[in-house]
């Protein structure tokens, strides 16, 4: 298999195009299906001047609250899509003082963060690193604090083997696949998985701390 055919390769470009036409009707649809992105932001820690990253922004639905919610708050976006991106900056214009935006292909070893995060947030964008799901949260467990928190709403599962060929076609994988590497790697503080549209699908509610050596006895 050459390199351009290799999917660890090849997932940050089908990310690009997929969402160079997707991104001009992301806010106007997901609104519809993506369960839970503010339940999950209600179960952030309520701390003062706490630095945040999220991988796969997006357009900033999730920046956005958090910059109204929260003033003191250090706010950081990374998406590998300029398209996306495009759509966040615009929308958080008003708060470009203290949210930055970077345009990265987030994996293991890609970059390092200038400061450690005290919370790296994933809202429905692990399911679709296909492949890469694995480097993504190890690489979020090393741009953590000890004692920082990881905290994802995504896709769990489905009992219907048509709709999870059909999220496929839209680059997400929803096979309950996410949840024993993240409580590999955390101590588990929420963990919630509930049915959205009826049963069609689950997702998954996670919070975990990243264990602090100093803390444990
Ligand atoms: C379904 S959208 C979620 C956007 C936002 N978090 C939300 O809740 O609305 C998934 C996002 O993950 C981004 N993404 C996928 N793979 C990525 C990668 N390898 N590095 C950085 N961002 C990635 C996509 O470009 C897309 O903007």
């Amino acid at each position: 298999m050459s390199a351009s055919e290799d999917p660890a390769t090849t997932q940050p470009q089908t990310m690009q195009r997929y969402y160079r036409w997707h991104a001009r009707i992301y806010d106007a649809t997901r609104w519809a299906f993506l369960f839970g992105r503010r339940r999950l932001l209600r179960l952030l820690p309520e701390e003062p001047n706490l630095r945040l990253v999220e991988v796969g922004c997006g357009t900033g639905f999730n920046l956005r609250r958090l910059a109204r919610q929260h003033s003191n708050w250090q706010l950081v976006g990374i998406d590998v899509s300029q398209h996306m991106l495009e759509r966040a900056f615009r929308a958080l214009k008003a708060h470009s003082r203290r949210v930055f935006l970077i345009e990265k292909n987030y994996g293991k070893g890609h970059f390092r963060l200038k400061e450690p995060a005290d919370v790296v947030l994933f809202s429905y964008s692990l399911t679709m690193f296909n492949p890469g799901f694995e480097g993504a949260i190890e690489q979020a467990y090393d741009d953590l604090r000890p004692g920082g928190r990881i905290a994802v709403v995504d896709f769990h599962d489905t009992p219907f083997g048509w709709f999870r060929n059909w999220m496929g076609l839209n680059h997400v994988r929803m096979e309950g696949h996410l949840l024993p590497v993240l409580k590999q790697h955390f101590d588990t503080s929420t963990c919630q998985i509930r049915p959205a549209f009826g049963g069609l699908w689950r997702y998954l509610l996670f919070v975990g701390t990243k264990p602090n050596p100093a803390t444990q006895g």
